[in-house]
């Protein structure tokens, strides 16, 4: 007799598994989507606060400063459907600009935090429906049938949460995103530019130490989902800007010599060996404009003062190639 297991249970040992295999590979990995458990994700919202990390407050900036032409370009009656939400704080200040917006559809693969965010929205526009929707927008994915009077599907990815996937699987995620929402469609694309290391180095290393207990905290959930007994004590987070690759990169690394045992697997590390946790791409506009080319027609974008961060509006093509082809960046 096969044995069903709760989707819980499948969830954990596919978990288990993928962390079985991203420490075993070359370098060891840990696949960033293990940073957000409860503290990681309350880590998160704190480092957006942090005046180093002006990311939040340049895309904030932005979005306020010219709600008026973006709701313009997106238009009436839209569902406004936003993609890896977090906070819901930027959908909110575009949803209090859209004219008559139709609803208010999170997407994302945390459930719980989805709830939380879509129970922010309807406080805030009663009014307002709010259909989350919990799927991995990083496998093929659909929206549900809205079956009521909308005009277009207007997708809104904030953060420059992109860059952290490489970029020609970023490429192919718009892509699908432009198939899901369909002919019509628009994208607002919140993306970080790239600029001086100093800047960027700071934003990822805020003095409170914010960014390296986030690093770090990946190690207590991957105990938790992997039976593991990693001691972040004795790992050395560190965040920095690669100029010639264009990302920042996150690696945790070994202060001693140690053993972890962890998925079922004995690891040995020798102190100064590392495990890398996350990229954080950052593109000039035409990067953009190339990562976006197979499923989205540029329309504007709009920048903070300092040309850090963009904010990018697109329509999407009406036949966006399939399979995801990718755009080259360089
Ligand atoms: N996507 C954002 C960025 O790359 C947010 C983020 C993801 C982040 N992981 C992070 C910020 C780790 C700080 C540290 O900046």
């Amino acid at each position: 007799m096969p044995t069903r297991m709760s989707d819980f249970a499948v969830a954990r040992s596919a978990a288990r598994e993928e962390i079985r295999r991203g420490l075993r590979g070359n370098p060891p990995a840990i696949s960033p989507k293990f940073f957000y458990d409860r503290v990681g994700s309350d880590l998160f919202e704190q480092i957006t606060r942090t005046p180093e990390y002006y990311l939040t407050a340049a895309e904030i900036g932005i979005l306020e400063t010219n709600l008026q032409e973006i709701a313009a370009g997106i238009g009436p009656h839209a569902v406004l459907a936003e993609i890896a939400a977090g906070s819901a704080r930027k959908a909110r200040i575009l949803l209090g600009g859209l004219e008559a917006p139709a609803a208010y559809a999170p997407v994302d693969i945390a459930e719980e935090m989805l709830a939380g965010q879509a129970a922010a929205v309807r406080r805030d526009f009663p009014d307002l429906r709010v259909i989350p929707v919990a799927a991995d927008f990083s496998a093929d994915f659909a929206f549900p049938p809205f079956d009521f009077d909308h005009g277009r599907i207007a997708v809104f990815y904030a953060g420059s949460s992109l860059g952290n996937f490489e970029p020609e699987v970023a490429s192919a995620l718009l892509a699908r995103l432009a198939r899901a929402a369909g002919p019509g469609s628009r994208l607002l694309l919140g993306v970080d530019r790239k600029k001086d290391k100093a800047t960027l180095d700071r934003a990822y290393n805020d003095p409170g130490g914010l960014n390296a207990a986030f690093n770090r905290n990946i190690l207590n959930n991957v105990n938790r989902l992997a039976d593991g007994d990693f001691d972040p004590a004795r790992w050395i987070p560190h965040q920095f800007y690669d100029e010639e690759k264009g990302r920042i990169e996150l690696w945790l690394e070994s202060a001693v010599d140690q053993t972890v045992r962890v998925a079922g697997e004995t690891l040995r590390f020798r102190a100064g060996d590392r495990i890398h946790t996350e990229n954080s791409y950052k593109y000039d506009v035409d990067e953009v404009l190339a990562l976006a080319a197979p499923g989205w027609l540029p329309l504007h974008h709009w920048s903070d003062p300092t040309e850090g961060f963009s904010v990018f509006l697109f329509a999407g093509r009406d036949t966006p190639p399939g399979g995801g082809a990718a755009a080259t960046v360089e």
